[in-house]
């Protein structure tokens, strides 16, 4: 519903799959239901992936999360709610969602990149030392990415990158891991991305050193849950920041690099920080005009009725 209303008052329409150099890309986190889980029977539930990758508005979704790095037998846990509880691999606790690939090539074929998503609100991850890191780098890369392993949650498809969304842990690694995904995806003639999903408040308590050591493609950041930068006090510039990332970015390792807003899809997907689709529409365009380094919207929660 946001959505729907949130396009309607987007200035420029049409846009055909991703393009990281555009200020108007839509990206939605893809896997917690978090609406549906609150309101079990009310209308608003996440619906199939198949469905998102036939919006056009669309142009990225994060897969929502591996929210354990280490799990049964030193294998990642992702947990995608209701969206997959079919078996685990042997020996392990990583689902085995492979029913999920043909709407991910689905996606892929429109144009919209799929990543998956490291972290979340609640998840057990982190790292002791940057080789723990980079053997998990390569963990990620051959059961997501361009690599090969027996457990691919997601069978055949090869995903388009890794999101961190790191909120718990510590910040030791992240910049080894990053480094490592690079090198690993270096001769492929496909791109991979990498993107991050830090908190507002500036600068992030994870993955600070680690935006500034290497560069990303894109940052979601989370102007949500966060009342001292907020998206709720987009009026007040004394707290709004979205002109310190933008500051930032110009002279980030990839000063190219993109800043989405990153907004609740309903007000139940959050504890602060929606704001109504017009206003969330109206911030946009703003932002559009004032800083080059916006590159979006990115909604969490529910999305529903995007026809
Ligand atoms: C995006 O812009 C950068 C900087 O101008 C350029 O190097 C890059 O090729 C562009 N990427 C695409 C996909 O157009
Ligand atoms: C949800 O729907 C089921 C089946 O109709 C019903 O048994 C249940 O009481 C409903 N729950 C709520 C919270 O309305
Ligand atoms: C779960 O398993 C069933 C039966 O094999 C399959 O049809 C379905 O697509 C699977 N779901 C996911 C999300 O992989």
């Amino acid at each position: 519903m946001l959505l729907i209303a949130v396009i309607s008052t987007c200035l420029t329409l049409g846009v055909l799959g991703f393009d990281q150099n555009r200020s108007d890309n839509i990206a939605i986190y893809w896997g917690q239901n978090s609406y549906g889980a609150s309101f079990p029977n009310a209308s608003g539930s996440q619906q199939n992936l198949g469905i998102y990758c036939q919006d056009s508005n669309i142009n990225t979704i994060p897969i929502a999360f591996v929210d354990v790095f280490f799990g049964t037998g030193g294998v990642p846990v992702i947990n995608l709610a209701d969206s997959c509880q079919n078996a685990t691999f042997p020996g392990t606790s990583l689902l085995n969602c492979g029913g999920l690939s043909g709407a991910i090539s689905t996606c892929q074929e429109n144009g919209i990149i799929v990543t998956i998503s490291l972290g979340g609100g609640s998840s057990t991850v982190g790292f002791s030392s940057d080789s723990e890191a980079e053997s998990f780098a390569e963990t990620i890369w051959n059961t997501f990415l361009g690599g090969q392993s027996d457990t691919r949650p997601f069978g055949s498809a090869i995903l388009d990158g890794v999101d961190l969304d790191i909120e718990n842990g510590s910040p030791v690694g992240y910049t080894a891991f990053v480094n490592r995904i690079r090198v690993l995806s270096r001769d492929s003639v496909k791109k991979y991305y990498i993107s991050a999903a830090p908190q507002c408040f500036f600068p992030d308590a994870y993955l600070g050193d680690t935006l500034n050591a290497v560069g990303f493609d894109m940052l979601y950041v989370q102007f949500y849950n966060n009342p001292e930068c907020g998206l709720e006090h987009f009026n007040d510039p004394s707290i709004w920041n979205f002109d310190i990332w933008d500051s930032w970015a110009k002279q980030s390792p990839n000063p190219n690099i993109k800043i989405y807003i990153g907004a609740p899809a309903s007000e139940y997907a959050a504890g602060t920080g929606y704001v109504s689709a017009p206003i969330l529409g109206d911030i946009a365009a703003q932002t559009q005009h004032t800083f080059p380094s916006f590159g979006g919207r990115d909604v969490v929660g529910y999305v529903s009725g995007l026809r």
